[in-house]
């Protein structure tokens, strides 16, 4: 049984992701900030109890996370997926690109933003690279997005958020590189698509269940040979 490890499990893609893999009998470590508030995961995981094991996790607080690589020690991990995130003040579901326009930067917010999309993610590769080695698939996986491309951006705005995806790039890219040379270990971002949760808003393109989904398959034909793309869920390519 091949086990993931999920951050930002209580809802939206993060809780999809759960439904999936357990219900294909993978081993699931589900992390969530407040797993005590988690009532729909902690439901799903009574159901499939042989399957999830619920960890209290805000990939903010990176003691925690060195605290849980240390107790998982010794498993091993064949897909990380750093799933968790945030668009902090910012809510493109309600005010669309508007949000996070120009003029108008709340910088405290920002750091919080680059802390759980950028800065957290590559915490968990350093804190997880050994579990994630130790295993048959050896894969990790950072949500990123659409407005993190470059070449993508011909609208402008969303400042603080983009630029966390943007940095979330840089940082999976060269983490792709890194890591396929030491520890065979495919990493990659993923765009999930414009997907209905609360971050995508109702007026989103895909369900969550199509985006993850399409990101499971992605995961699953993901070879050393893709270090260095930017994919979405559908399997198409983005330009950095
Ligand atoms: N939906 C889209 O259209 C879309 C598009 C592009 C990229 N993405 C990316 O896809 C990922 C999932 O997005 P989503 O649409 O499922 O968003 P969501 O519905 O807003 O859910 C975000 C999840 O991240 C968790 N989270 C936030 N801060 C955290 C922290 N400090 N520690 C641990 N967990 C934290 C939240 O936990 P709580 O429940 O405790 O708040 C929640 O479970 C994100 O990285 C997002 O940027 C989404």
């Amino acid at each position: 049984m091949p086990t993931v490890l999920v951050t930002g499990a209580n809802r939206g893609l993060g809780l999809e992701w759960v439904r999936q893999y357990s219900e294909d009998n993978w081993s699931v470590i589900a992390c969530v900030r407040k797993a005590s508030a988690a009532t729909e995961l902690q439901a799903l995981g009574a159901k499939r109890s042989k399957q999830i094991e619920i960890h209290a996790l805000d990939v903010t607080d990176f003691a925690a996370i060195d605290a849980l690589a240390a107790q998982l020690k010794g498993r091993a991990i064949d897909v990380l997926i750093n799933n968790a995130g945030t668009m902090g003040a910012q809510n493109f579901a309600t005010g669309g690109l508007s949000a996070g326009r120009f003029g108008v930067s709340d910088f405290d917010d920002w750091v919080q933003v680059f802390r759980i999309n950028a800065f957290a993610p590559m915490k968990m590769a350093e804190a997880f690279v050994e579990h994630v080695e130790r295993s048959e698939q050896k894969k990790i996986v950072s949500l990123s997005s659409i407005v993190g491309s470059m070449g993508k951006n011909s609208v402008g705005g969303l400042y603080g958020y983009r630029g966390s995806k943007a940095a979330l790039n840089a940082i999976m890219h060269s983490m792709g590189i890194d890591l396929a040379r030491k520890h065979g270990i495919c990493a990659v971002p993923l765009h999930p698509g414009w997907a209905r949760t609360a971050m995508g808003g109702e007026r989103a393109d895909i369900d969550p269940v199509t985006s993850v989904t399409g990101m499971r398959k992605v995961i699953a034909a993901l070879t050393l040979e893709d270090t260095g793309r930017f994919l979405m869920y559908d399997g198409s390519e983005l330009p950095w």
